[in-house]
């Protein structure tokens, strides 16, 4: 069956898909780390980020290798290097060309076994529309911004609330504001709205929804 989990940045969807995975010993799909890898890829080839054809070449490309639960850019783990600043930065020129979405969705989709829970921000819309189960998870800006001050002051000392918060209200507009692959939230979604939640009690409700979306399917598996 597959799971998808869609929402905006920071809300705690990576930590959330990987823990439920790992209940259910499914494999994990996490589709941010492929645009990011697109990214770093097209940065350290020196590719012109507005050259669509050739971002979509890069994206096509098997020296970028995909696989639920790792990512290799040119042979080798990007490591941390997947989250840099310079990443984050030129992002958007890569998440918004259609050409790459084209290439980065087919590769998704060809990545679907029996079993996948999957992350991003159009895996419930667009890539999987037909996912036994869709989750919409979110949380208040204050909340994710929170959140992400203690892995943003450990790349940038001094960094401070309100600019995490001015970052994460960008990166919002960003997401929704995208003309293919907008973070919407699919018609028939569970939201799960994460502010009074542990990282565990998240997991909890995951798993309970899977089993609920088991049971109505009268498998049970
Ligand atoms: O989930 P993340 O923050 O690692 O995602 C990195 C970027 O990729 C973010 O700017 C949104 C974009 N993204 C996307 O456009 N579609 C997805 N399915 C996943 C991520």
């Amino acid at each position: 069956m597959i799971v998808t989990l869609d929402g905006p940045a920071s809300s705690g969807k990576s930590l959330a898909a990987r823990r439920l995975a790992d209940r259910l010993g499914w494999p994990h799909l996490n589709t941010g780390a492929m645009y990011r890898a697109v990214t770093l890829a097209a940065l350290e080839r020196g590719v012109d980020l507005t050259d669509g054809a050739a971002l979509a070449a890069l994206a096509a490309a098997p020296e970028l290798e995909f696989t639920p639960g790792s990512v290799r850019v040119f042979g080798r783990d990007p490591g941390p290097a997947l989250r840099s600043r310079a990443v984050d930065e030129s992002i958007k020129l890569v998440a918004d060309c259609p050409a790459v979405r084209a290439v980065l969705v087919a590769r998704q989709q060809a990545m679907a076994g029996e079993d996948l829970v999957t992350e991003g921000r159009d895996q419930g819309t667009i890539v999987f529309p037909a996912a036994a189960l869709k989750i919409y998870l979110t949380a208040s800006l204050a909340t994710r911004a929170r959140r992400r001050l203690g892995d943003v002051l450990r790349d940038r000392p001094g960094a401070t609330l309100d600019e995490v918060m001015d970052d994460l209200a960008r990166r919002d507009a960003d997401d929704q504001g995208r003309a293919i692959g907008a973070l919407r939230i699919a018609a028939d979604a569970v939201q799960l709205h994460t502010d009074d939640l542990t990282p565990e009690e998240v997991t909890d409700r995951l798993v309970a929804l899977v089993e609920a979306a088991r049971a109505a399917a009268g498998g049970g598996r």
